[in-house]
């Protein structure tokens, strides 16, 4: 008992004595490890938090995409690899369904073939009437960045019977000529087609083994219409201000609309009771001069202005949102509305396939999905808050910094055929489309 009260006695009088001993250089220590921490704090608060908080706002938006989301660990020298490996996962949950189904058919590939040889490919049809690649050099067909080297393409039509890949263009089909062709079996026919609503069930007669079109269950899919690439050199947080701050006070709060169809009539009823709630500059020969613009819309001077023109244009560049309705709701029918909305700057306002559809793709919050609001009164009011609240805006066009899109022919067809030529390489499926009509016609 003694000995410990001693032993405690003595502790506490060293404890002290060095303490006074060490006053001074104590103090010192302490205001040092202060104004460390403080600084830090300060540091933390401005670049930690700050991308900690742009990661999860990107995360949250971000499940099953295609494109790469990890960017903001300095990591934007992404493979095109990446992408492939992102879309099959997709391509794996998208072909269950099909095969359930009974559209495609899905079984292992036995082939005894060496893997390191080349593949040829055979433009079979022309494409809208025209041949398509067929003074292309390989490089502008694949790309320069394709990781897949070994695969050719041909026009030359004496190869018919020693090419891996018949290439055939649905609206250039020649249904007599197949009927009568004599086919081979390991030789892969290819289905080119970007559109959904032919519905055509003689097709199904021709069983193709692999598509390419804009479905995540195709062969090569990715780059259909437009995709979310990663910026080779992401904006400052200063850049990014200075372009919301410039693009905020220029765009008018208001829509625009470019319609060239008039079907679907459930398209045009939602535009015709939208624009009783919110500004909309309306062009096409389905808007009547008198619907042009709508409550106080902007900029009233052309009630003519043809799709994709400098006009439509000068439109698009000036209002914040633009209607990218699509025409119909097909899995996975995302057309050039919204990628062109996009690259010039304005919110596309979409309907038409399921919001998860555009979610895969688009980058992330990057657009508004009107499934999402249960009456138009409520459509237009998030719209109006929007286009008057800068930090609401802002949100809209966060990806602007980390990403770009593509969306003319000329950037995406190497990344189709790119997909293709990984495809040949690392395919290890025995596919074909048993009811390719009804695959095409999902959801629609
Ligand atoms: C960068 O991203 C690629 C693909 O997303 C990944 O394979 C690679 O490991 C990443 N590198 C680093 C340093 O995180
Ligand atoms: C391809 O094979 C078919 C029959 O197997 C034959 O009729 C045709 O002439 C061949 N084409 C070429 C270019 O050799
Ligand atoms: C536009 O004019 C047509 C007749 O020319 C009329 O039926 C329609 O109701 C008018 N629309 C509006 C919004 O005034
Ligand atoms: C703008 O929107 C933000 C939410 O993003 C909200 O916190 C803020 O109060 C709004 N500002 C105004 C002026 O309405
Ligand atoms: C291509 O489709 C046909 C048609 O059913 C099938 O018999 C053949 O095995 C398929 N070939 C490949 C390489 O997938």
């Amino acid at each position: 008992m003694e000995k410990r009260i001693h032993s405690k006695k003595t502790h506490n009088l060293t404890y002290r004595h060095y303490l006074y001993h060490f006053k001074w250089p104590l103090v010192g220590f302490i205001f040092l490890l202060s104004f460390l921490t403080f600084i830090q704090m300060n540091l933390t608060t401005i670049f930690v938090s700050n991308t900690i908080q742009e990661q999860q706002q990107i995360e949250q938006f971000n499940r099953n995409v295609i494109y790469p989301i990890d960017i903001l660990n300095n990591n934007n020298s992404v493979n095109i690899n990446y992408y492939f490996l992102e879309k099959d996962k997709l391509k794996f949950i998208d072909d269950t369904h099909a095969v359930n189904k009974k559209q495609k058919i899905i079984l292992p590939l036995i082939k005894d073939q060496s893997t390191s040889k080349s593949y040829l490919i055979l433009e079979y049809t022309h494409v809208f009437g025209q041949p398509r690649f067929c003074s292309h050099t390989n490089e502008q067909i694949f790309g320069k960045i394709c990781p897949y080297t070994n695969c050719e393409y041909t026009c030359d039509q004496t190869h018919e019977n020693d090419t891996h890949v018949l290439l055939m263009h649905k609206r250039d089909l020649n249904y007599k000529k197949l009927n009568s062709m004599k086919r081979n079996f390991e030789q892969i026919w290819l289905l080119w087609h970007d559109e959904p609503n032919e519905n055509s069930p003689q097709i199904n007669q021709f069983k193709f083994n692999w598509t390419i079109t804009y479905r995540t269950s195709a062969e090569a899919s990715i780059g259909a219409y437009g995709m979310t690439i990663v910026k080779e050199n992401p904006w400052s947080i200063e850049q990014f201000n200075s372009w919301i701050d410039e693009q905020f006070i220029k765009r008018h709060n208001q829509a625009v609309w470019f319609v060239s169809n008039c079907q679907p009539q459930k398209r045009l009823k939602k535009f015709h009771s939208l624009r009783r709630f919110y500004s909309i500059a309306a062009f096409g020969k389905c808007i009547s001069s008198n619907e042009s613009f709508s409550l106080n819309a902007q900029s009233q001077s052309d009630s003519k202005c043809h799709r994709q023109s400098s006009c439509e244009k000068n439109y698009l560049t000036k209002s914040k949102f633009y209607l990218a309705f699509e025409s119909q709701t097909c899995t996975d029918y995302i057309t050039e509305k919204l990628w062109r909305t996009l690259a010039l700057g304005a919110i596309p306002i979409v309907s038409g396939p399921e919001r998860e559809n555009f979610m895969r793709i688009a980058p992330p919050h990057s657009f508004i999905h009107i499934d999402d609001y249960t009456s138009d009164k409520q459509l237009a009011q998030t719209l109006n808050f929007i286009a008057t609240n800068r930090s609401l805006y802002e949100k809209y066009h966060h990806w602007r910094r980390y990403y770009d899109v593509y969306h003319e022919a000329k950037d995406l067809d190497p990344y189709r055929f790119c997909e293709l030529c990984y495809r040949l390489n690392t395919n290890k499926q025995r596919i074909w489309y048993e009811n390719i009509n009804d695959w095409f016609l999902d959801k629609c």
